[in-house]
């Protein structure tokens, strides 16, 4: 088994990862809280492949559990959900000592968090990840929250799980988009402080060849998020290079309607985009887009996007822009970023010389 502690005064919880964690899930849950009665949100996907493991293992303490799911996808990450997991937990009679388990990708993740933060002023959840994007980044963290029709992730909060069980075996039903989406955010984490999980990476070829080092990478990926979240829970720092290919990646996704393009695949696009930058202004060594364009197409991620027009519109009205200036992540090299505050106006430009 692989632990990881994040260390956040009273708000500090393990991440464990181990194949098979999800069928014994119940004898670590009982370490950390003592409920009565557990709701497991998940989505209907999730549900039809994991619910029967997840209530054996559950069965074997002494709790009353209810399973609700949802449609799989970002439409049910909302507030009318929020709603119906209220009605759910009060018509199951859940008291503040019991608690919340989300199973699921990083749209039950999010969902889940923000209805415990909010259920009763807060009850103890737990998360139990079961995408690559879930167990490498969302579910660590606590950042918590729905979309509303003005945008994505704009109403939320900071509300740190109890614990996070990590299940490497539940991805092997996970589909490639899925995999290959997710492992967009496992290449950042390369990019921004993991130089040795990126020539790791290097090495091979894509999903089949990365199995049996899966433990391992996870690992890299929660170790890293963890650091982070360590020095800057809320977000005001250093967490920011989390967002390395992400400003760009968004105006991606946003721009083709969140249709055209997945999270990973704008995020992938956004890196290229900001190597590039920093190759041309002198802060990023030479080479370096280079080696991240051949990663990415080692895992089936793109490299480059024909973006109409209206993307500068979708660029300044990214939630992180204050003032006309962005905090924009930029790579030193392999292995080390740095925030950079620049003007939104300098980097459009940058942006549309490059994308010439
Ligand atoms: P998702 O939750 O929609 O899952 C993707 C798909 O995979 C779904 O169709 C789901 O049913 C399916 N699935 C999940 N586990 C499976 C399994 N083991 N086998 C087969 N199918 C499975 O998407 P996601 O990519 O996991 O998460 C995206 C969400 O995460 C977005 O809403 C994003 O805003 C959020 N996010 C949050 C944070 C954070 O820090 N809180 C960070 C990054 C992303
Ligand atoms: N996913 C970015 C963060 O948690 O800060």
């Amino acid at each position: 088994m692989k632990t990881l502690q994040v260390m956040l005064a009273e708000r500090s919880y393990d991440i464990l990862i181990q194949t098979g964690i999800l069928k014994v899930c119940g004898e670590y849950i009982k370490k950390v809280c003592k409920p009565e009665k557990i709701l497991v949100v998940t989505d209907t996907t999730v549900e039809s492949l994991y619910k029967e493991t997840i209530l054996a293992a559950l069965s074997k303490e002494n709790w009353e559990v209810k399973v609700v799911s949802f449609s799989p996808g970002e439409g049910s990450k909302t507030l009318d959900s929020v709603s119906v997991l209220y009605r759910e937990a009060f018509s199951f009679g859940m008291t503040r000592t019991d608690l919340v388990v989300a199973l699921g990708g990083g749209v039950i993740g999010d969902l889940t968090g923000f209805f415990a933060a909010t259920l009763f002023r807060g009850v103890s959840f737990v998360q139990i990840p079961t995408t690559l994007l879930a167990q490498v980044d969302s579910s660590v963290g606590g950042k918590t929250g729905v979309n509303v029709p003005e945008g994505k992730n704009l109403v939320g909060s900071f509300y740190q799980p109890k614990l996070v069980l990590i299940d490497p075996d539940t991805l092997k039903t996970l589909p490639d988009r899925d995999f290959y989406d997710g492992m967009a955010e496992v290449i950042k984490y390369g990019c921004i402080c993991k130089k040795d999980l990126f020539e790791q990476l290097s090495l091979c070829r894509g999903r089949d060849e990365l199995t049996d080092d899966l433990t391992e990478i996870l690992y890299h990926c929660c170790d890293a998020k963890r650091k982070l979240v360590e020095e800057d829970e809320l977000d005001t720092g250093s967490r920011m290079l989390l967002n390395f290919g992400h400003t760009m990646g968004h105006v991606i996704e946003k721009t083709f309607g969140f249709e055209g393009y997945t999270h990973g695949q704008g995020v992938a696009i956004g890196m290229m985009l900001a190597a590039k930058f920093g190759e041309m202004n002198g802060m990023t060594v030479g080479g370096t887009t280079e080696r991240i364009e051949k990663i990415l197409k080692q895992y089936q991620l793109p490299t480059k996007v024909d973006l109409p027009d209206q993307w500068e519109d979708t660029l300044l009205l990214d939630k992180k822009m204050q003032h006309g200036r962005i905090n924009f992540i930029m790579l030193k090299n392999i292995g080390t970023a740095v925030v950079q505050s620049m003007e939104t106006n300098e980097l459009i430009l940058a942006m549309k010389k490059i994308m010439k």
